[in-house]
């Protein structure tokens, strides 16, 4: 047995915990639309083509804001190929996965899906073969009142009320080479700016996401973003972050220290945030929107060979996949002031926590600590000391062997915890030092046999939560056991 003590004080917090952080994302890719969210063939279709197993899994998640259409896919993706009777939208080749698109579903399928779902839509835009003046016509599709072009096309299509989508992504990964219509990050920031303004003209309560960079390992880490904000920010509301992380070494405690870098690439983004801010003499700063992120290391499938909603990257997700996905929203939270939107990549089928194959549906490990933290996020996210063992891990440097974070309610405190250790347990010892705690709320834990033991269609609930009663109040303190490889999240009534 290992002892870690968490120290907390409630008046030292870092800041709200923003709803937004528990996103989603989904891209016109693999069969995360088609055989994902909708389904018209299934027979767990709703009236909408939708399917309501899906559907009710997503809804346990109770994401706040949903991504679409893309991802890669939008830089190749013209938004009025995907509106009107469905009989005279055109089907197109989607160069990002080599694969046909029907466009059997769009922006007004996606808007019905946020309101039955309760998502407020992130729309992104296409700036890779799109114009910034595309951009800003999808607004007016989107949120224009009756009397102007685009605006009565959507009310023509069906839907009288605007569709008020604040959140824009003024492109996807285009510092990437990959990227459909890729260019340096001053032609970029340029197109970012036109198309921010055009939208932002029409519509002023628009928030915007630019483009930052999509992965640490890229040339222009950081430097592209230190272009582009130098230029946009004083019309760029977030910057985006990107990040998949994986085990390639296959090292346990290694990949479970990769939450030390997921503090620096977020304190190096923010650290441009605050340099572009002086740099340009604003009083607003630019935030973090890390609007894609998960593990995917295993599944390298990305070419559709032209077919309709092909099998790509369907990543089955482990133990230690889970702990790592803890490990981002724990990440997150910790920098409550900085990190205002995340997006969980993806949300069905595509490296996601829902797997659908005929008419089934599998959970997978990742959805649960997402699940156990989103229903618990109300809240500041408070400053902490751990005191406790620790590990060197050869690729991140040292870690606490448990991860942490903290958030407080009026009368609440929720603790995130992870014990990375592959074989003690943890006596976890919760010090508010200002405020008593006085019973147990309720509590959930995640583990599983080992760090590969993954849920799969005949065996579902290997790796799952389940209650976690065993937490002592003592004196005002709590005091709780943790396995080795699992993750809690308790939530503690105070006085
Ligand atoms: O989420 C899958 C892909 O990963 C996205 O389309 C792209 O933005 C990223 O490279």
């Amino acid at each position: 047995m290992e002892k870690s003590a968490i120290h907390l004080h409630s008046k030292i917090q870092v800041g709200t915990v923003d709803p937004r952080i528990f996103g989603g994302f989904l891209e016109h890719m693999g069969r995360a639309v088609y055989q994902g969210v909708y389904d018209p063939e299934s027979k767990h279709a709703d009236e909408d083509g939708c399917r309501k197993d899906v559907l009710e899994a997503l809804e346990r998640l109770k994401m706040t804001v949903v991504r679409y259409p893309g991802g890669n896919f939008v830089s190749g993706y013209h938004w009025e190929d995907g509106v009107g009777p469905r009989e005279n939208r055109p089907t197109v080749r989607d160069l990002a996965w080599n694969s046909i698109e029907t466009n059997m579903f769009g922006t007004d399928e996606f808007i019905q899906l946020c309101r039955k779902m309760n998502w407020s839509p992130m729309m992104s835009i296409n700036l890779g073969t799109g114009t910034p003046e595309e951009g800003r016509n999808w607004v007016e599709y989107c949120n224009g009142q009756k009397g102007t072009k685009y605006a009565d096309m959507r009310i023509d299509n069906g839907n009288s009320d605007p569709f008020d989508v604040k959140l824009w992504c003024l492109g996807n990964e285009m510092d990437a080479e990959w990227q459909l219509g890729h260019v340096p990050a001053r032609e970029y920031a340029i197109r970012a700016q036109q198309a921010s303004k055009l939208m932002k003209d029409f519509d002023r309560s628009l928030e915007m996401v630019v483009c930052g960079s999509c992965n640490v390992d890229l040339p222009t880490y950081m430097t592209w973003d230190r272009e582009v904000l130098e230029y946009v920010a004083s019309y760029a509301d977030y910057i985006s972050a990107h990040r998949y992380v994986g085990n390639e070494n296959d090292d346990t405690a290694d990949f479970l220290a990769v939450t030390n870098s997921i503090d620096k690439q977020i304190e190096e983004t923010e650290a441009v945030c605050r340099y572009a801010q002086a740099k340009n003499k604003l009083w607003k700063r630019t935030a973090i929107c890390f609007d894609e992120w998960n593990v995917w290391y295993r599944t390298h499938d990305v070419d559709g060979n032209q077919q309709i909603a092909p099998h790509l990257i369907e990543e089955v997700y482990n133990l230690e996949d889970a702990l790592v996905a803890a490990g981002f929203l724990n990440s997150f939270i910790r920098h409550a002031d900085t990190v205002k939107i995340a997006n969980i990549a993806q949300i069905v089928n595509i490296i996601a926590p829902l797997l659908t194959k005929g008419d089934g549906l599998l959970i997978q490990s990742i959805f649960y600590p997402f699940e156990m933290m989103s229903r618990r996020r109300n809240g500041v996210s408070l400053r902490f000391a751990v005191e406790g063992p620790e590990y060197a891990s050869p690729s991140y440097g040292k870690v606490n062997t448990i991860d942490v974070s903290t958030i407080l309610s009026e009368n609440e405190l929720q603790l995130f915890t992870t014990n990375r250790s592959l074989d003690k347990t943890a006596e976890i010892h919760v010090n508010l030092a200002d405020r008593e705690i006085v019973s147990l709320s309720n509590a959930e834990i995640l583990t599983g046999p080992d760090a590969k033991a993954s849920n799969s269609f005949e065996k579902p609930d290997v790796v799952i939560s389940q209650p976690f009663d065993s937490v002592t109040i003592n004196k005002g303190k709590a005091i709780y056991e943790m396995p080795p490889l699992s993750f809690a999240a308790v939530s503690l009534k105070l006085k």
